[in-house]
Order: structure tokens, then sequence, then C-alpha cells
């Protein structure tokens, strides 16, 4: 099995990582050792820089007991040309499982094509399924359940809000999005999510009532040659106080980091008593963990 998108998992499936992710954390925080995966092997291969995907899943490995083996673009084959087929064929021949992260899609989904041990997609610019995992985790413990609630993505219709689409489409919670034109999310992403998921226009539409106040970066990696244009055609797309005053008084406020200030979040939300920022940083170890445990672990 492969986890390349939200929509690899069934409804079951994601309810089932979450509850094991929450069930390792908290024995992980009472000290209780647990190395489910002693004699195994990830390998990380990195075409784009990471602070949270790679540490958390080295962490994730180590603690589990097994280990890992990083390989950026930059210092292998790979960054000289490499086909991504026979990186997958050799690779596999080596460890029990592989995290990618890169550009285009379609680099994971030849790779896993290819690959004879489970794959994982550390973000593509399509999708980063760890990501909303972990977010999902996060709004779990803070609002008991995602069952009912109503999520607002604010801001660039990217890989993490594709994935939240397909979240929504799989659980059937509310989620509203608000992109300025041109910056909407896949369509046929949004296709295949059905009812529970709507395109909105205005920031007010998306965060009035909401239970989750949701951004990320107006350039994603490999847009850097977009700034420019992209902070024009973003302003206004932006959790503030403002913003905030329209969700609900206990909403939960989430952004996967790393996060530019004062453009998409302003620094005194997402320093402020509704961020859930770091909460949902850290769950990227566990839920991983839960992820890593069902993929490498004995059948
Ligand atoms: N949120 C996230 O994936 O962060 P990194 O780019 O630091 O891995
Ligand atoms: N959308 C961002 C997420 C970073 C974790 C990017 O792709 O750069």
């Amino acid at each position: 099995m492969h986890l390349l998108k939200m929509s690899d998992l069934k409804k079951a499936d994601i309810d089932g990582l979450i509850e094991r992710a929450v069930y390792i954390k908290g024995r992980l925080k009472r000290g209780i050792l647990y190395s489910p995966l002693k004699t195994r092997t990830l390998g990380l291969i990195f075409e784009k820089p990471s602070t949270r995907t790679r540490v958390s899943f080295e962490c994730a490995m180590m603690q589990l007991g097994g280990s890992t083996v990083f390989v950026s673009s930059a210092d292998s084959q790979l960054g000289r040309g490499e086909p991504i087929k026979d990186t997958a064929r050799v690779m596999s021949g080596y460890v029990d499982g592989v995290v990618i992260r890169t550009f285009g899609h379609e680099r994971v989904e030849e790779f896993a094509r290819y690959s004879s041990v489970p794959v994982i997609n550390g973000l593509t610019d399509l999708h980063h399924p760890c990501q909303v995992l972990a977010d999902i985790m996060t709004v779990v413990e803070r609002k008991g359940s995602y069952g009912g609630i109503k999520v607002a993505w604010i801001g660039d219709g990217n890989n993490v809000a594709n994935s939240w689409i397909e979240a929504a489409g799989i659980l059937g919670f509310e989620l509203v999005l608000a992109c300025p034109v041109g910056y909407e999310p896949q369509k046929d992403v949004l296709r295949g999510a059905g009812k529970s998921v709507k395109l909105g226009r205005t920031v007010e539409e998306a965060a009035k009532d909401a239970d989750v106040l949701n951004t990320d970066v107006w350039a994603s990696m490999g847009q850097e040659g977009e700034r420019e244009k992209r902070l024009k055609a973003f302003r206004g797309y932006q959790i503030n106080a403002k913003v905030l005053r329209l969700a609900k008084k206990d909403a939960v406020v989430m952004h996967c980091l790393p996060a530019h200030r004062d453009e998409e979040i302003t620094d005194d939300v997402i320093e402020g008593p509704n961020s859930a920022v770091w909460q949902e940083a850290e769950n990227r170890l566990h839920v991983q963990k839960a992820v890593l445990e069902r993929l490498l672990g004995d059948k």
C-alpha cells in the first residue's frame, strides 16, 4: 500500500490512524518505549527543503526502533538526472519504505509504480496528505470530533488545500474555501469531493461561524518567481483579528508552517490563544508513526 494522497484512504482508515496516533502520543508522553520497527529502514528522498516533514519522519523512525537514510536531489544522482523509475527500483532494494518530497505529483506516482516497498508522499505540488492527517488529528483533539464542524480555507488553493478538500469529501465535514480568482484548487479534486466542499469568493463567507480557520503561504515552494504577482493577488486573503472575530469564539486557527507573518496570517493571531499551529506541527510525529506502523510494520 502507498499513501500518495488523502483519497488513497477510506474514512475507516483515517479514523483508525488518528485513533492510533492519539494512543501512541499518550504512551510517548508517559515515557513508554515502543519499538515495533527495529529491523526497518525508511528512505527519505527530498527534492525540496523541509524542516517538519524530514525531522518528524526521522524522529518517528528512531523512536519506533528503526532507522532512516536521507537523500536530497542535490547530493544524489537524482540531481544529475537519473530517472525516477530507476531510483525507485534501486532504493526499494535497500529500504523498507520511502518518503518522497518533490514537485510534480506524477513523479511520486511513477516512483510508486516502480517501487517494491510502500511509498509515502511527503509533499508534492498537488497534495500533502501527511500534513492533513496531522491537521485532522489536531481538530479531533481540540474539538472532540470533526463531525458537524465548519472549516474555512483562506488563501491559495494549493497542495495543502487539495488534501483538505479530499479529507472533507471522505469524512463529510463542511469546508468553505475563499481563494482569489485564478488561484482556486484543482477542478478535479473539487469535483471529487462532492457537496461538503464549497468554493466561496469572500473571506467573510468562509470565515463566518467557522470552527477552524486554515491558511498557508501565498507562494509555495517552486513558485518563488511569482512572489510579487501573488503578493498583489492575495491582498486581503489574510487571517487576522477581524477575520477571527467572524468565526466561532472558540475557533481553532491552523497553518501547516512555515508561515509568513503579516502576509497570510498576522503575528497576533498565530501567537494568540486560538492558534493550534504548534500542536499541529507536533502531531506530524504521532500520526506519521501510525502511518509507518501500518505500512512498514508486521502484517
Ligand atoms: N508543514 C511542512 O510540511 O513543513 P516542512 O516544509 O518544514 O516539512
Ligand atoms: N504549500 C506549501 C506547504 C509547505 C509545507 C508549499 O508547498 O511550499
